[in-house]
């Protein structure tokens, strides 16, 4: 008897994860589809559903011939560019993108993002801030109304690391809830971003904040490099469902 519940629940849970990655390839394929277009120099942003969105650029490229120059968005941007045989481009010689497609770890009914969760959120945002538009894809679950409904992880927040310990304590003063520092694991030393710094997660408790008052406060303590609060910078979002269409925001 235990024995076929636990066949029925890795069952279950397999094709719950099956349905979150086909989730994830809708909504970067229909964003790749949509915004992409010859000559055009485009933002990679980072986590696993922009592993998606190359995808489908690599093969749009090779099938109609297009020129499309790729801004990274963090090391392991760089490397699918690298990977699919992409141009790789920089905000040296590409200060200006046509269109950014990243992906979230939560947004809000505004619009409001987090990002972060996989630590790129500094580098995610400078060539966000560099884009005519920033288009967001994601699957379902990032589909939220308020910011802490659904992702439970905090801010991610990324400081340098000397000051991390009085920024932890001035934005649990001022704000309330607590600032961890994010370690891969537990009991073992931090996680070091693409540009040598540490991220605290902020595990806020209100969660009827200005966000965008609260991003520029943090930003001014000395030693915060960047927030994981993308206020007023997405144009548009595409959330894949677990049946397979895309619900656009
Ligand atoms: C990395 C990010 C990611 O875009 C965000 O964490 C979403 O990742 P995924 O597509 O794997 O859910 O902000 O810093």
């Amino acid at each position: 008897h235990s024995v076929i519940v636990r066949k029925l629940c890795r069952l279950y849970s397999s094709s719950v994860k099956m349905s979150l990655e086909q989730a994830k390839q809708v909504a970067a394929y229909r964003a790749v589809d949509e915004f992409v277009t010859n000559g055009c120099i485009f933002g990679v942003g980072s986590g696993s559903t922009v592993v998606y969105a190359v995808q489908r650029l690599a093969e749009r490229v090779e099938t109609e011939n297009l020129k499309v120059t790729c801004v990274p968005t963090s090391f392991q941007a760089k490397q699918l560019i690298v990977k699919h045989n992409l141009t790789l481009g920089e905000l040296d010689t590409s200060p200006v993108i046509d269109v950014t497609i990243d992906g979230a770890d939560e947004v809000d009914s505004h619009m409001t993002l987090i990002k972060g969760g996989g630590g790129c959120l500094l580098q995610e945002k400078i060539v966000a801030s560099c884009s005519k538009k920033l288009i967001v894809i994601a699957d379902y679950t990032k589909d939220s109304v308020k910011l802490g409904d659904r992702y439970k992880k905090g801010i991610p927040i990324e400081v340098v690391p000397l000051a991390y310990v009085p920024i932890q304590k001035k934005i649990e003063a001022m704000y309330g809830g607590e600032v961890k520092l994010r370690k891969a694991v537990a009991k073992a030393g931090p996680v070091v971003t693409d540009n040598g710094n540490f991220i605290l997660d902020w595990l806020f408790t209100n969660q009827d904040l200005d966000w965008d008052k609260v991003s520029n406060v943090i930003k001014m303590i000395p030693g915060v490099v960047e927030t994981g609060l993308f206020v007023k910078m997405c144009h548009k979002a595409y959330f894949g469902q677990p049946e397979g269409n895309v619900v656009e925001r």
